[in-house]
């Protein structure tokens, strides 16, 4: 059923991707989910007009090692001049393996400005931008990541899917919710299939998988290539591991709450090494809450962790969880 899965020349060992979050796949969190088998991993969109204006925090969301490859960098803007000149700069000064764009954004403050989801409803600038985007870094493969359409009455997977892969695109990342639903109601996994069944490149399915055995039904009931992980990773790297497990035909155990914190602890070192420490401790507290959980007294811990003022008081009230 799993069939060699390559974006553009580059071989991904396995099927399995870490989706984009803003905020959360940093280097810290990457490494974790590379290291426990995630097949690709993808930096958090990054502002196509901040890149250009080389704003420093703009481009410290860019920055990855090379233990991290392959990775994605995924950008967003509005004009395609802009987002050609950002994906040129980020080619030549990162070297990224592939260059992300993202048409999934549902953010207003993003959308209002024409990026992210707006090109859902404005498939001319959507071919803009890709064609632009496309022939300024002819040396990468450029995928998309994006939602099924503006709203309900507007899906626009097929005719996205044959624009894109009219514009030379390597793969399409789909999340098959529109703009509007955000995320109510269920991904539209036939979506996924219907994409599939429109394009011959790599199609990657996005959305709503929960537990390690969602894979086999996502492959098995839309025939996409590659499956890509967002919520399902957080406070929980080990995802990739079990789902790779079961591809295999294996199985991988749940961490024990000895494993989770261990790992927890590794994430907030990395988090304080790579961001320094202050802004290491304030990103930290949101990941405290996504891996201590489902233990008895795991509430309280996750109380106190997220007050701890200090990154000794939070190390020490994590080393008496375990
Ligand atoms: C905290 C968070 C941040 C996100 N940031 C991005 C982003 O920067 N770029 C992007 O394309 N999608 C982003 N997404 C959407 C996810 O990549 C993914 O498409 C969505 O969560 C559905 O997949 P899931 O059901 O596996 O979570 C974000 C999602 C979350 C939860």
């Amino acid at each position: 059923m799993i069939k060699p899965f390559k974006i553009g020349d580059i071989e991904v060992k396995s099927p399995i991707l870490l989706a984009p979050m803003a905020g959360v796949t940093d280097y810290s969190f990457r490494i974790l989910c590379k290291e426990l088998g995630a097949g690709v991993v993808y930096s958090e969109f990054v502002s196509a007009h901040g890149i250009i204006r080389e704003n420093i925090n703009t481009l410290d969301l860019i920055k990855f090692y090379d233990e991290e490859r392959p990775i994605g960098v995924q950008i967003f803007g509005d004009y395609p001049e802009v987002m050609a000149k950002a994906a040129k700069y980020v080619v030549d000064n990162f070297q990224p393996d592939i260059l992300d764009i993202n048409y999934g954004c549902p953010v207003p403050k993003i959308t209002k400005k024409g990026a992210g989801s707006a090109a859902l409803k404005d498939l001319v600038l959507m071919k803009d931008i890709t064609q632009a985007v496309v022939a300024s870094v002819p040396e990468v493969p450029v995928t998309i990541k994006m939602r099924a359409g503006w709203d309900l009455q507007s899906i626009i997977v097929e005719k996205a899917g044959e624009l894109l892969e009219k514009a030379s695109v390597k793969a399409i990342a789909l999340h098959p919710r529109t703009a509007k639903q955000t995320y109510k109601g269920n991904a539209n996994w036939e979506l996924i299939k219907l994409l599939k069944e429109t394009v011959s490149i790599p199609v990657i399915g996005n959305g709503d998988i929960t537990k390690p055995d969602d894979v086999f039904r996502m492959y098995e009931q839309t025939g996409c290539d590659a499956i890509m992980i967002g919520r399902a990773a957080l406070g929980n790297p080990w995802f990739f591991k079990q789902a790779n497990a079961l591809l295999h035909g294996n199985t991988a155990p749940e961490p024990t709450i000895q494993e989770r914190v261990e790992l927890c602890k590794r994430h907030f070192d990395l988090l304080l090494e790579s961001r320094g420490t202050r802004k290491g401790l304030y990103l930290m507290r949101k990941h405290f809450g996504w891996y201590i959980k489902s233990f008895p007294g795991a509430a309280d811990f996750r109380v106190r962790l997220v007050e701890a003022e200090s990154i000794d008081s939070a190390k020490s009230i994590l080393d008496e969880i375990i």
